[in-house]
């Protein structure tokens, strides 16, 4: 949008004509970071009064116009329903009219407004195929930052993708906030285990991802996609939160720690050796020792290829704010190091497990270090390998040498 503005990228924040943050609010801290980025464009602002600063995303959603008051130096506050309007803002800022634009549109006037491809390189594109959450977690501020759910049409997706593999692109990642309710709201699109056999059916892309999963929409009819459909990737991000159901109960989560873990045996059943990650929160309001301990048996018991883990932070706003926040900061940071800790080997033997083996990588981009490129196996784990550009946007089979923690280093089978 903004290159056809005349806009374009510059590796150096200070140098740019226009500074446009993205911004998320899922934590204070996030947003926290955000002020301080704007507070520190005042002097930038004074220095080059010719300089726009923007805000985009969760946070401009969240503080709306009030930021402009906040910051003077600011020019454009573009919530999550109105990206649509940014070139128009841009060109205002140019002008001198500061704008903020914030509200929220009906489902019918954002089915047409869905946001143009979320990052493409030669290999892999994300595709939205939903956004917003209805879920109302009571730790969560998004369904207030994102608003209703929303499901795109099934033959724009499809022709999005069909165009994306005509490109080259092998690789679909199918986007949404609960990307496993699309279709489940009412607006006449098929299921989404529907798409997914679709997307499938497109010749050239040989490999399909998606994310984020609710555990409560993850239908059997989608289970049974990992059984069916080869190109369908065998990794999972589904999020338990917690592994204790008083407190699944209290984040209002919609299952319990036995269906969660039915779910994965049936997906360990339709996929033997699938790869599980997830995210966990601890130190939600009340949570005692005996409940955390809870979450520490989940993990034991899904054996989680990769976990990101939060300490509880209150959002304005929403449920659990309402509770007292009760646990000693110290008492979560424990509890949050004794939870990386079990994660930390649980990863390190996943990867272990890959060393001499041959695994197929989709090369994505040139790696940090020179000589090499980066890519991903199936699980999504990334690997580093010697090669250069000619390997970029290749399946290719790779002999697994080293595994790390977080990565693993192969070379060209
Ligand atoms: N505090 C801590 N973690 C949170 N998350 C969402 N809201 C909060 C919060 N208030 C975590 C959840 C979610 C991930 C994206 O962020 O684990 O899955
Ligand atoms: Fe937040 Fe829950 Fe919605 Fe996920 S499902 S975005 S955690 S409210």
């Amino acid at each position: 949008m903004l290159a056809e503005l005349g806009y374009a990228p510059t590796d150096h924040l200070r140098e740019g004509d226009l500074i446009l943050f993205n911004t998320c609010t899922i934590r204070s801290g996030a947003s926290d970071k955000v002020h301080q980025h704007l507070a520190n464009l005042r002097n930038l602002k004074k220095k080059r009064p010719g300089v726009l600063i923007g805000i985009a995303g969760c946070v401009a959603q969240e503080e709306g116009g009030r930021l402009l008051t906040d910051y003077p130096w600011l020019d454009i506050v573009v919530g999550t329903h109105n990206l649509h309007l940014l070139q128009a803002m841009v060109r205002d800022a140019e002008a001198g009219f500061r704008r903020s634009e914030t509200d929220f549109l009906d489902n019918s006037q954002r089915l047409d407004l869905f946001p143009p491809i979320a990052g493409v390189n030669r290999a892999s594109a994300f595709v939205t195929v939903m956004q917003g959450c209805d879920n109302y977690c009571a730790y969560c501020i998004v369904p207030y930052v994102r608003g209703r759910e929303i499901s795109r049409r099934f033959d724009d997706i499809l022709q999005e993708v069909r165009e994306l593999a005509g490109q080259g692109v092998q690789e679909i990642v199918l986007l949404g906030q609960n990307v496993n309710s699309y279709g489940l709201k009412g607006e006449g699109q098929p299921p989404f285990h529907e798409l997914i056999r679709a997307v499938a059916e497109v010749a050239g892309i040989n490999r399909i991802r998606f994310m984020t999963s609710h555990p409560k929409d993850m239908s059997d009819d989608l289970i049974a996609c990992y059984a069916d459909l080869p190109t369908l990737c065998g990794a999972l991000h589904l999020p338990a939160q917690s592994g204790n159901n008083r407190i699944l109960n209290a984040m209002n989560r919609g299952y319990s720690r036995e269906r969660y873990l039915e779910t994965v045996d049936k997906l360990k059943a339709a996929r033997p050796g699938i790869k599980l990650t997830g995210d966990m929160i601890v130190g939600f309001p009340g949570e005692s020792e005996a409940e955390f301990e809870e979450t520490l048996s989940l993990m034991e018991a899904v054996n989680y290829f990769d976990l990101f883990s939060f300490v509880y932070s209150p959002r304005p706003g929403t449920r659990a704010a309402e509770l007292a926040d009760d646990l000693p900061k110290q008492v979560k940071l424990e509890r949050l190091d004794r939870l990386q800790k079990l994660q930390l080997q649980h990863s390190r033997s996943h990867n272990e497990a890959y060393v001499g083996t041959v695994q197929q990588v989709l090369v994505e981009g040139l790696a940090k270090r020179e000589g090499q490129v980066t890519g991903r196996i199936e699980s999504g784990r990334i690997v580093n390998l010697a090669g250069g550009f000619d390997l970029i946007g290749k399946l290719v089979e790779v002999k697994i040498i080293e595994g790390y923690a977080n990565s693993l280093l192969g070379e060209l089978a």
